[in-house]
């Protein structure tokens, strides 16, 4: 175990605090006559959306989805599945979806045909992260806070095996490493 190796910080805390005070502005300006819902896919955009609801000076509602998709720990197989469904009417109303990472599409392209069963006005995507690779899924987001290559992250919500989500920042992590403080995957 290496103790004095430093996380690879793509986006520190800092830079995530300025981006989102930029994409809070244009949200409440592209909802300002709208009742806006906020629903949140759980466990990745937790400090994401809590960090970014701050910033509304308008009401607003949230809640939360819970969703899984299979796989190992660093690759979805595209199984999706729900683990906790919305408990708010979104009929007739403005949802924007906050989500971690828009990767391969088929998560949030699951989730904006599932919330459309349930009659909103408009269904829009926020996402901290967008992966620059093809999607799988044809499905894009409106607001982006940060675009990366075809890289695994963690940090800031975002977990390797469901660790480190509390971190601040967002790190990288290269294809055989583990975090710093993580048992390497030879021990
Ligand atoms: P899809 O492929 O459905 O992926 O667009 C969305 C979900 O996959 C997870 N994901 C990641 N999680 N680091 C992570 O910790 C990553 O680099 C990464 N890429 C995808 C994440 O749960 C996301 O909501």
């Amino acid at each position: 175990m290496n103790k004095d190796k430093q996380p690879n910080i793509l986006f520190s805390s800092e830079q995530i605090r300025e981006r989102l005070a930029t994409m809070v502005g244009e949200i409440e300006k592209d909802y300002r006559d709208k009742e806006l819902v906020v629903i949140a896919v759980l466990k990745g955009s937790v400090l994401f959306l809590a960090d970014l609801v701050r910033g509304f000076s308008r009401p607003l509602a949230f809640d939360f989805i819970g969703v899984s998709s299979y796989g190992n720990s660093r690759t979805s197989l595209g199984l999706i599945k729900m683990e906790k469904d919305i408990s708010i009417d979104i009929r007739d109303k403005d949802v924007l979806v906050v989500d971690d990472i828009l990767d391969t599409g088929r998560t949030l392209g699951w989730l904006k045909d599932h919330l459309n069963k349930f009659g909103p006005r408009s269904v829009k995507i926020c996402v901290l992260l967008e992966k620059e690779v093809d999607r799988v899924i044809d499905v894009e987001a409106n607001y982006v806070g940060f675009s990366l290559p075809n890289v695994f992250v963690y940090g800031y919500g975002l977990d390797y095996r469901d660790r480190y989500r509390h971190l601040p920042y967002i790190a990288q992590l290269g294809d055989n490493e583990v975090p710093p403080g993580e048992k390497s995957l030879e021990e």
